[in-house]
C-alpha cells in the first residue's frame, strides 16, 4: 500500500495519532519481566564494558537533540552515569576531547543528517565508541556506529518530528533501564519502570482524546505574536521541544526558558500580550513551579499549564506516569497544540517554509 495521509488532513496529524503503535513497536520484545530490565540486541556492549562507562554524551540536531536531552536525564536518573546532550553541529566544530570511557550516542530519525554523521565520523576517527538511536534502517549514521537501537517508528513524512521524537525518548528509557540494571538500579525500580513503559501506549490514547479541546485552545493562542515556554529539570527539554514545534509549523515566535531562570531575564517581557505555556508535572518540584506561576500571574500574564492536575486559567491534564517517564507523555498535547495553531493560521503544516525533513548538506 502507498503511504499517504489517508483519513487525515495532514501527515503530521496522522503521525501524532500513530504514536501509541510506534511506542508499542519501540518496546516490542525488549522488556524483560523476569529481571526487570530491557534487552537491546544491537548494542555490542557487554556488562563489563557497560560498567566501565564514566560519562554519556548524546549528539543530534533539532528535535533529535531535544530527545537526546530527555535521554540524558533518563540515563543520569536511572543509571546514575553523568550524561548530557549537545547539538551535533556544535560538537563537530569545537574539536572536542574524546574520552575512551565515554559512551557517545548519535540520535537521528533519518540517519542522514550531515552534521550528526560528521560528528560520528570524527568520533570514530578519534577512537570514540558510538551508538546510534536511529529510525531509518541501514542509513548512513546507523552504518557508521559501533552498535545501536532502531526505533521502528515507521516512515515519518511531516517535516516536524512527532512519533520519531517520542520513540527516541522511549528508546532512551529502555537504554537507561538496561544500563541502570547492570549498575545500581534495584529490581523494584526496574519493575516500576517496566510497568510504566507498558502503560504508555494506552496513556497516549487518552491524551489524543483531548484533541478537540486542544484545537480550540490552539486557535486562540495562535492569535498572539509570541509565547513563552517554561519548564524545570524534567520539564525543560519539553519546553524547548514544544517551543521549537510551535515555531516550525505555526511561525508564531516562541521562546523556551528554564522556569528557574525566569526571574533572571524574561520576566521583564511578561504582560497580557505574552502567554506562557508552563510544564508543571506532579513531582517534587511542584511547589517551586507554582510559585513561578504566581510571578507570571502577578504581571497579568496568561498561563496554560501542562501537568497532572488543573492548575490555572487553562490546564491540559495528562495521565500520571512514573516520574522519570512523565516527559514522554507531557510532550504529546503540545504537539497537538502546535499542529492546530498551524492549521488555524492556514499554514502548510507538513512542509513549513525554509525547512527540510532531513538536512543532508553542510
Ligand atoms: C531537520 C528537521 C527536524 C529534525 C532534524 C534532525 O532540521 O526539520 O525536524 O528534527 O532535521 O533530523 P534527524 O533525521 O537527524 O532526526
Amino acid at each position: 500500500a502507498t503511504y499517504d495521509a489517508e483519513g487525515y488532513t495532514h501527515f503530521m496529524r496522522k503521525e501524532i495519532h500513530e504514536q501509541p503503535g510506534a511506542v508499542e513497536r519501540a518496546l516490542g520484545g525488549r522488556l524483560d519481566e523476569r529481571f526487570h530490565t530491557a534487552h537491546l540486541g544491537g548494542l555490542n556492549l557487554d556488562a563489563r564494558e557497560a560498567r566501565g562507562i564514566r560519562r554519556v554524551k548524546i549528539l543530534g540536531c533539532g528535535s533529535a537533540y531535544y530527545a537526546g536531552q530527555v535521554g540524558a536525564q533518563l540515563i543520569e536518573e536511572l543509571a546514575r552515569i553523568p550524561a548530557d546532550a549537545e547539538p551535533a553541529s556544535e560538537f563537530r566544530y569545537r574539536n572536542p576531547v574524546v574520552e575512551p570511557d565515554t559512551l557517545y550516542i548519535a540520535v537521528s530519525q533519518s540517519g542522514e543528517t550531515y552534521d550528526t554523521l560528521v560528528a560520528v565520523q570524527e568520533l570514530r576517527r578519534k577512537g570514540g565508541r558510538v551508538l546510534g538511536v536511529v529510525n531509518a534502517v541501514g542509513s548512513a549514521i546507523a552504518r557508521e556506529c559501533d552498535g545501536g537501537v532502531y526505533l521502528h517508528a515507521g516512515p515519518e513524512i511531516a517535516v516536524a518530528s512527532t512519533k520519531a521524537y517520542t520513540s527516541q525518548a522511549v528508546v532512551f528509557a529502555l537504554l537507561a533501564l538496561h544500563l541502570g540494571r547492570i549498575r545500581d538500579l534495584s529490581p523494584s525500580d526496574g519493575r516500576r519502570i517496566c510497568e510504566g513503559l507498558r502503560r504508555l501506549p494506552g496513556q497516549i490514547e487518552e491524551i489524543l482524546k483531548q484533541e478537540d479541546r486542544i484545537a480550540a485552545l490552539a486557535a486562540d493562542l495562535a492569535t498572539y505574536r509570541s509565547m513563552l515556554f517554561i519548564g524545570r529539570v524534567r520539564g525543560w527539554p519539553i519546553a524547548r521541544e514544544s517551543a521549537q514545534k510551535l515555531k516550525e509549523v505555526s511561525y508564531v515566535h516562541a521562546e523556551a526558558y528554564p522556569s528557574s531562570e525566569l526571574k533572571h531575564g524574561p520576566l521583564a517581557l511578561v504582560n497580557p500580550e505574552l502567554p506562557t505555556v508552563a510544564i508543571v508535572p506532579d513531582d517534587d518540584l511542584l511547589d517551586k513551579n507554582q510559585s513561578t506561576l504566581g510571578e507570571i500571574r502577578a504581571r497579568r500574564g496568561r498561563v496554560l499549564t501542562v501537568g497532572h492536575r488543573e492548575l490555572g486559567d487553562d490546564s491540559l491534564v495528562v495521565p500520571k506516569s512514573e516520574p522519570e517517564l512523565d516527559p514522554i507523555l507531557l510532550t504529546i498535547p503540545l504537539q497537538l497544540l502546535a499542529y492546530h495553531a498551524a492549521v488555524a493560521l492556514g499554514n502548510d503544516v507538513d512542509k513549513p517554509r525554509n525547512l527540510a525533513k532531513s538536512v543532508t548538506v553542510e
